[in-house]
């Protein structure tokens, strides 16, 4: 009977599914006459609660959620990655359906990518060429690219991304600002596993020993965090450097102590200032980046 309860509000509340970019705005159109407040949450889909949180944290801020799920060409450096992206499309509308969303866009790659477009480009300094700007070169000029075109579409007021890829926060934090958009930032924790293993979609893709192997870098992360205001921040550094390269499962392509704001790596610590510990590696062939806040 409570079951049966539940499955009808599910359904009068059903989630809108549009497919381009006419049909959203239409709808949107009609959101904002009612004076509604919009939030977007944009993503590539294969969702799991990392991403269901950030619909949680929208919905007491925003009376329209809405999330889009478009696996973008322009910010994979790597085809094979962009082809072993998972693509779960009909549980990830479920699960959006009991997260209470509101709206679904599923665009095509035509429906955003129009053969005519100028090319995109964005100077965003140093945060673009540094840490995965570095080890992904072009993906955030993609990530740029995409989530502007989301936001001109969308003109949400709060749009809600993961503290879990704290670099390409900061680079839509930038792009905010560069390109003056009036939309509020959300920033939300990153959601992990009971073992500490940040959520992502690219963990299906591990074996059970991959998973176990991973664990090494939420615990590096944590022993960072726990020694912060015991070790000098140098030879922490080291230190966690040398965890992860003595691990024979893990090919780590950086660990860093960086300051919040600009990401530059931290040699000494300002007690005004934040940092965040960043790594990114390779655990059974599948690439993974994590960071932690520090103080
Ligand atoms: P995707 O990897 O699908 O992530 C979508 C959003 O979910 C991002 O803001 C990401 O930081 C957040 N997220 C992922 N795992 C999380 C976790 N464990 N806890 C909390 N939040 C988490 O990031 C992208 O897609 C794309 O680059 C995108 C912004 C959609 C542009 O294409």
């Amino acid at each position: 009977m409570l079951y049966a309860f539940l499955q009808l509000i599910l359904l009068l509340q059903k989630l809108k599914i549009f497919y381009t970019k006419e049909e959203l705005h239409t709808y949107l159109q009609k959101q904002r006459m009612e004076a509604k407040k919009i939030a977007l949450i944009p993503t590539m889909g294969a969702l799991h609660e990392g991403h269901i949180s950030l619909i949680d944290y929208a919905k007491p801020l925003a009376d329209c959620l809405v999330c889009s799920i478009f696996v973008n060409p322009t910010q994979f450096n790597d085809p094979k990655d962009l082809e072993k992206y998972p693509r779960p499309i009909e549980r990830d509308i479920e699960l959006l359906q009991e997260a209470g969303c509101d709206a679904l866009f599923l665009p095509s790659v035509e429906e955003m990518y129009p053969s005519n477009e100028p090319a995109w480009h964005i100077e965003l300094g140093p945060l673009d060429k540094i840490w995965e700007g570095a080890h992904r070169p072009g993906h955030f000029q993609g990530v740029t690219q995409i989530v502007y075109k989301l936001f001109s579409l969308v003109k949400p007021d709060i749009a809600c991304f993961g503290q879990k890829d704290f670099q390409q926060v900061m680079v839509i934090q930038n792009m905010i600002e560069i390109k003056q958009l009036p939309i509020e930032l959300a920033i939300c924790p990153t959601v992990r596993s009971d073992e500490g293993m940040a959520l992502s979609s690219r963990n299906q893709r591990l074996s059970p020993q991959g998973y176990q192997d991973a664990l090494a870098l939420s615990k590096t992360l944590r022993f960072v965090k726990n020694n912060f205001d015991h070790i000098p921040i140098n030879e922490l550094s080291t230190q966690a450097t040398q965890l992860l390269k003595d691990n024979n499962q893990v090919d780590l392509e950086y660990f860093a102590i960086c300051e919040t704001n600009t990401l530059a790596e931290a040699k000494t610590i300002d007690p005004h200032k934040k940092y965040v510990a960043i790594l990114a590696a390779k655990v059974d062939g599948v690439r993974l980046i994590d960071n932690m806040l520090l103080n």
